[in-house]
């Protein structure tokens, strides 16, 4: 294990196995045999996915389609609720425990269309017992839109600030004033569980003291968690990354340098380390998740709550269960023809074996609470076993009554090990 994950693009690990490794494996029938078998009193966790945004970031990775035209957002909104009556017409017990509004940019959607899309699915009582959460870039988001959050008792919004040096927002195409993110939290509703902020390292144009002085304003606004990504730069697949001036990119030397200075900073600053790439102030709701041992991981990141099913509204979304991982047609005009054909967007999907449970369950633990149970390691191949036995005997945690706890020295590498046993990359 000699490489760190600054090195190597790994697998995020958000679920296993990693969509690049699913089977294909998936039909409507089988979906939604799966779905009517839910019993509402088992949690479910709801993801709509908002494709829309208002101007282009050069670095963008997300799904997204850029235009200012609403009316794209009013007919989406029809499309969601269409797509939710169907999975009702299923099963009228599905009662969402969790709403996550991610994209794209929610708050493209225009505040009637966002209270439609909230009543269709909560009703008119606002549900006070669902955990909201939704993801906002702050400068298209008014002060209509909080206080819709604020009628609705939303627990968390994630805002992408990803950096607040000028130059460095000239060269990714994103001007973000600290001003602007200080005014739009002192208008923020009371009561929020968790504000954080989405940062990116690696960015052109970023050095150690442009990342100081990013990490210096992000200090005094002191948002409870903080998402500290690397930023993935693949101008062969992403078209719009091929606007960044690539001599600007810091190099790897100076990628890992300022990935440090952010970890040394949060740690001294009240920050605990969440599973890897996070950050929770002390006796946040995530913090005191990790303490507990009780962090939970699914596609938008670490939670405190985490229901068996998963359900992915909107092109590109992916839900899950027990049984099936499974994705939504990606292009929103072909998933607009599915809906309208009363017809599951489904494209691809993987069946999930008994294997890949038992993989999972040991991955996840280790992502999320940095603990490997020996006696729950599934059988490895010759090499994967290799890499065990090295990671048993090298200086990146204890082994005491079968547990094996990750140090801070081997919390860097927490996705070189969770390859260990990812059955499909071995
Ligand atoms: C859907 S966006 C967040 C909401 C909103 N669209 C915004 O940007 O303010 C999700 C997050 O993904 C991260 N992200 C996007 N592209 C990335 C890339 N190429 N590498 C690393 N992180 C990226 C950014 O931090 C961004 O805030
Ligand atoms: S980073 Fe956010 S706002 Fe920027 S293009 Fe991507 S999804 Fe849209």
């Amino acid at each position: 294990m000699t490489k760190t994950q600054i090195q190597r693009p790994l697998p995020r690990y958000t679920s296993y196995p990693p969509i690049t490794s699913w089977n294909g494996d998936i039909s409507e029938a089988s979906w939604i045999s799966n779905i009517k078998e839910h019993r509402s009193e088992e949690g479910l966790d709801l993801y709509l996915h908002i494709p829309f945004c208002e101007s282009l970031c050069f670095y963008c990775g997300c799904n997204r389609t850029i235009t200012k035209k609403k009316s794209r957002g009013t007919d989406l909104v029809d499309a969601l609720l269409k797509e939710w009556k169907m999975y009702l017409d299923i099963n009228p017990n599905l009662k969402p425990s969790s709403i996550h509004f991610g994209g794209g940019t929610p708050t493209f959607l225009e505040v009637e269309d966002l209270r439609r899309l909230l009543i269709g699915i909560l009703g008119e009582t606002q549900n006070s017992h669902v955990f909201k959460a939704i993801e906002i870039d702050p400068r298209v988001t008014t002060l209509e839109h909080l206080k819709l959050l604020k009628e609705f008792n939303f627990n968390k919004i994630s805002l992408g600030v990803q950096d607040f040096s000028l130059e460095v927002q000239k060269n990714i195409n994103r001007i973000q004033s600290f001003e602007l993110v200080k005014d739009f939290l002192e208008n923020c509703p009371e009561g929020l569980e968790e504000i954080n902020f989405d940062l990116i390292y690696g960015l052109p144009g970023q050095t150690i003291e442009t990342m100081q002085m990013t990490l210096d304003y992000v200090d005094i606004l002191k948002p409870t968690s903080i998402a500290f990504y690397q930023y993935a730069h693949m101008p062969s697949r992403l078209k719009n990354q091929r606007a960044i001036d690539e001599s600007l990119l810091p190099s790897l030397e100076e990628r890992e340098a300022i990935h440090d200075l952010g970890r040394d900073f949060l740690s001294k600053n009240n920050y605990k380390e969440i599973g890897f790439d996070h950050y929770a102030l002390e006796d946040s709701l995530l913090w005191n998740c990790e303490k507990k041992r009780e962090l939970k991981r699914n596609f938008m990141g670490f939670t405190h709550q985490k229901a068996p099913i998963l359900i992915g509204l909107g092109p590109t979304s992916i839900s899950k269960s027990q049984k099936f991982h499974v994705q939504n047609e990606k292009k929103t005009e072909n998933y607009y023809q599915f809906i309208e054909n009363g017809k599951f967007p489904l494209i691809f999907g993987h069946k999930i074996s008994e294997e890949d449970t038992q993989r999972e369950g040991v991955i996840m633990e280790l992502m999320c609470n940095g603990i490997i149970d020996t006696t729950k390691v599934p059988e490895l191949s010759k090499k994967a076993q290799k890499e065990f036995n090295e990671l048993l005997s090298a200086d990146y945690g204890s082994l005491k009554d079968n547990l094996f706890t990750i140090n801070q020295k081997g919390r860097i590498h927490l996705r070189s090990i969770a390859t260990i046993f990812d059955g499909y990359l071995n």
